[in-house]
C-alpha cells in the first residue's frame, strides 16, 4: 500500500499536506512570512525491482497496462505513485529516449574510451526534458481537476506544456518574455494552439507574474506548470531511473547537468535518496551542476560563498544577500545558453539538498566555451542546444581539474534538441552576425567551424569543389 503526501522541505517546519491541494510552496511558512518549497513523500510498503520496469519495457505495452508501460516515465510508476488510478495518467510517449556511449568525445575532453555516456533528452515528443515533468504535473493536474494550466518559459516548458495541453484538452498558456526567444520553440507553443503572452521583461519577471496569478488569485483556477511545481520533479526523477536500466543498474560515478531553475538537479538527488531508502541501489553517484558565467547564482552562492544545504538549516541570509547585490547593481543573467538564463532560481534549497545527497560540485562555464563543446556534441555525437553542451564543457573542465577521474563513468544529460537554437549553430559555423543587436558577442567561427561552400551551377565547378 502507498500513501502519498505533499510536505514542507524546511526541517523546522515539516507540515504535510493532501496529494488532493494544489500548492507551490508551504502555506503554514508562507504564515510566518517564509517561502519554503514542499516535496511529493511517499509512505510505502509495495516491494518494487528493476526487473519488473524493464520487463514493461521489453514487451513494449503489449502486456498490462499499454500505454503506461511503454513511457519512459510510467513504466516506474511505483517510484512516483501520487495517483489515484492508473486513468488519471496523462501520458505522450515522453522519455523514449537514449543513453549514447560518447567514444571520440570521450577522447576529446579526457576521459577514457567507454567512460562518458550522454543522455538525450532531446529526443521527447516536444524536444526537450520537459515532457518528463510535464506528464507528472498533467496528471496532478488532471486529479484536481484543473481546466487551465500556465508556465512562464525560454522555450522548452513552452512547447512542452502546449503540446500536452492539447493532448489532454487542457487550456495552455504561456508567459514568453521580450528578449532572446527560440523561434522554433515559440513556433511551437503557436502551433499547438496555447494563448501566448509576451511580457515587456525577462524569464524571472514572467515566473513571478505567473506565479502570482496561480497563488494570490486561485478563483482563476489556473495551474502552474513551471518546476516550483514539486510534481514536475517527479516526473524528471526517470531521467535517472532510464540512465541505470540503460547501465544495467550499474550507477555511473558522475551525473553532469546544466543549471537553470535548478528542477533537475533537485529532482535527480531525490531519486537517489529514494533509490537508495528503498534498498534499490547501494550507493550514489557524485553530482556536477553547470551554469553559464552570465547567469551563475548557484555557483556564486554554493561555490563561492560555501552555501550549504546543511540539513536544511541552510543560511537564508546569503542568499537574500546576493539578490540584493544583484538588485542593487542592475545585474541582468545574460548567456548563450537560453534556457539557462535564470537570476532567481526557484529550486535553489532543494538544488542545494541535491548536492549533499550527491556529494556535488558547481562550475560556471563562459558562452564560448559552451559552443565550442555544443559543436563537439555535433561532430561526435547527435547533437544539443547550448545549454545542454554546458554540462559536456563543465565535464571537461572537471577532468582538466583532476575532480573527475578519466577512468570514471560520467552521463551527461542533454536536455534539449539540437534544433531549439539554430542560429546560435549557423553563426558558430558561419562566423555571419546574428540580426539581434543584444546577442552576446562571439567568436566569428569556432575551431570546428564547418561552413556551406559557395559552388556554381557548374558540373565541373561542383566536381572540383568535392
Ligand atoms: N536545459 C534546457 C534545454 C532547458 O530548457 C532548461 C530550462 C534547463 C536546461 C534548465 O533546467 O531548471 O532543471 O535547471 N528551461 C526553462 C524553459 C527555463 O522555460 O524552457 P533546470
Amino acid at each position: 500500500m502507498t500513501i502519498a503526501f505533499q510536505q514542507c522541505i524546511d526541517p523546522d517546519c515539516g507540515a504535510t499536506y493532501g496529494v488532493d491541494e494544489v500548492h507551490v510552496s508551504c502555506p503554514r511558512c508562507a504564515e510566518h512570512d517564509r517561502v519554503s518549497l514542499l516535496d511529493i513523500r511517499y509512505d510505502q510498503t509495495d516491494d518494487v525491482s528493476f526487473e519488473t520496469f524493464e520487463r514493461r519495457w521489453m514487451t513494449k505495452g503489449d502486456e498490462g497496462d499499454g500505454a503506461l508501460d511503454f513511457s519512459g516515465v510510467w513504466r516506474f510508476r511505483e517510484l512516483l505513485p501520487f495517483y489515484e488510478s492508473t486513468d488519471q495518467v496523462v501520458t505522450i510517449g515522453e522519455g523514449r529516449t537514449n543513453l549514447q556511449d560518447a567514444r571520440r568525445l570521450a577522447g576529446e575532453i579526457g576521459l577514457g574510451r567507454g567512460r562518458l555516456f550522454l543522455q538525450y533528452e532531446g529526443l521527447n515528443p516536444s524536444g526537450s526534458f520537459k515532457d518528463n515533468g510535464m506528464t507528472a504535473a498533467f496528471t496532478h493536474a488532471r486529479l484536481i481537476g484543473a481546466k487551465r494550466v500556465a508556465c512562464a518559459s525560454t522555450g522548452n516548458t513552452s512547447a512542452s506544456l502546449a503540446m500536452f495541453a492539447s493532448l489532454s484538452e487542457m487550456r495552455g498558456i504561456v508567459f514568453i518574455g521580450s528578449g532572446k526567444i527560440a523561434l522554433g520553440k515559440l513556433s511551437q507553443a503557436l502551433d499547438y494552439g496555447a494563448r501566448t503572452l509576451q511580457i515587456q521583461g525577462d524569464f524571472d519577471d514572467c515566473l513571478r507574474h505567473v506565479h502570482q496569478i496561480a497563488t494570490e488569485r486561485r478563483e482563476l483556477g489556473i495551474y502552474l506548470m513551471n518546476s516550483v511545481n514539486p510534481f514536475r520533479l517527479e516526473g524528471q526523477k526517470a531521467i535517472m531511473y532510464r540512465i541505470l536500466e540503460a547501465r544495467d543498474w550499474n550507477v555511473p560515478d558522475w551525473i553532469v547537468v546544466p543549471g537553470g531553475n535548478l528542477g533537475n538537479c533537485s529532482a535527480f538527488g531525490k531519486a537517489f535518496l529514494e533509490l537508495r531508502e528503498r534498498g534499490l541501489i547501494d550507493r550514489v553517484p557524485r553530482l556536477a551542476v553547470i551554469q553559464a558565467s552570465g547567469a551563475n547564482p548557484l555557483y556564486e552562492l554554493y561555490t563561492k560563498r560555501h552555501v550549504r544545504w546543511n540539513d536544511g538549516r541552510y543560511d537564508r541570509d546569503a542568499v537574500d544577500r546576493l539578490y540584493a547585490e544583484m538588485d542593487d547593481s542592475g545585474y541582468k543573467p545574460h548567456t548563450v545558453a537560453s534556457a539557462i538564463e535564470i537570476a532567481r532560481p526557484v529550486n535553489l534549497p532543494k538544488a542545494l539538498r541535491a548536492l549533499q545527497i550527491m556529494d556535488g560540485v558547481v562550475r560556471e562555464i563562459d558562452d564560448d566555451t559552451i559552443l565550442e563543446h555544443k559543436a563537439m556534441v555535433g561532430r561526435f555525437g547527435f547533437g544539443c542546444e547550448p545549454a545542454s553542451a554546458a554540462s559536456v564543457a563543465g565535464t571537461h573542465l572537471l577532468v582538466e581539474e583532476g575532480v573527475i577521474g578519466a577512468g570514471e563513468d560520467v552521463v551527461c544529460i542533454l536536455t534539449g534538441h539540437e534544433l531549439k537554437d539554430p542560429d546560435a549553430t549557423v553563426q558558430y559555423h558561419t562566423g555571419i552576425e546574428k540580426p539581434d543587436p543584444q546577442a552576446p558577442a562571439l567568436p566569428p567561427e569556432g575551431r570546428l567551424a564547418n561552413p556551406p561552400m559557395p559552388v556554381a551551377d557548374d558540373l565541373e565547378a561542383i566536381i572540383a569543389a568535392l
